[in-house]
């Protein structure tokens, strides 16, 4: 893993987007898999940015989101449907066509086929070339809340009462945040070539120093990334406050040869 720790989520975010930017100009169909939630807003406004003042081109991309809400229409205004065209995809030059976000409205049948078929749909686009993440007060992530199988594909999950209180803000009252969702699995996240997990804030600094300095453990399912090849974890000083090695990584950053720079 590679840790990037940064003076604040601004400058954070604005790392993240420079690679994003830099795979997706050299290779115009890459397929990037996106999060929602409050740590990528600032990542999708510097990707808004780089498309109206330097051209970053996302009509040949692919996107596929981690999850959704069971029970929300598209147009509700916690819907993850809803976020993305808000905050991103209504802003910049992306084919409809090629977004895929997981539907919100399945009923309980219907869902073991319809998770296969993103899982279909995601290999038969070539794999995910890059995956944005961000990661939960408790580890998780998508929604792969902890005890989540680490080789788990894409499925319905139960959320934890802690992730429905730190998302209740999003919904007009707390009973409202639905209990089930679709999400990717862990398994699916990692076959992602490379994994970029952003966190920003005090809130998360537990859950990063498990995730990048603990065990592998399915009690935390970001610690999971230490397994994978290829991770950035961009941070800003909040979030990487409970990290042993800190020091270590500032070094690392601030040391690397030119040609290793993104
Ligand atoms: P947040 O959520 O970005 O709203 O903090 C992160 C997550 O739950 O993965």
């Amino acid at each position: 893993m590679e840790i990037i720790i940064q003076p604040n989520a601004d400058a954070a975010s604005a790392l993240a987007a420079r690679h994003l930017a830099r795979v997706i100009r050299g290779k115009p169909d890459a397929v990037i898999g996106l999060a929602t939630g409050s740590t990528p807003l600032r990542l999708y406004a510097e990707l808004i940015r780089l498309h109206r003042n330097e051209g970053l081109d996302f009509s040949g991309v692919t996107t596929f989101n981690l999850d959704e809400y069971l029970g929300l229409a598209p147009d509700h205004v916690a819907s993850y449907h809803r976020f993305m065209w808000e905050h991103l995809f209504d802003h910049i030059n992306v084919d409809r066509q090629r977004v895929h976000i997981p539907t919100g409205l399945l009923t309980g049948e219907d869902v073991p086929a319809y998770c296969q078929r993103y899982e279909d749909d995601i290999r038969g686009a070539g794999g995910i070339d890059v995956q944005v993440l961000g990661i939960g007060s408790d580890g998780h992530i998508g929604f792969n809340e902890p005890g989540s199988s680490l080789a788990s594909r894409t499925r319905i999950k139960t959320l934890t009462r802690r992730t429905r209180e730190d998302n209740a803000q999003y919904f007009e009252s707390a009973a409202e945040v639905p209990h089930h969702v679709i999400t990717m699995g862990i398994g699916t996240i990692m076959e992602a070539r490379t994994a970029l997990l952003l966190a920003f804030g005090e809130s998360k600094a537990a859950a990063v120093a498990g995730a990048v300095e603990g065990p592998v453990t399915a009690s935390n399912p970001a610690s999971v990334l230490q397994m994978h090849p290829v991770t950035k974890v961009f941070l800003d000083e909040d979030a990487g406050s409970q990290l042993g090695r800190r020091d270590y990584y500032h070094w690392v950053f601030d040391n690397k040869p030119t040609w290793q720079r993104d």
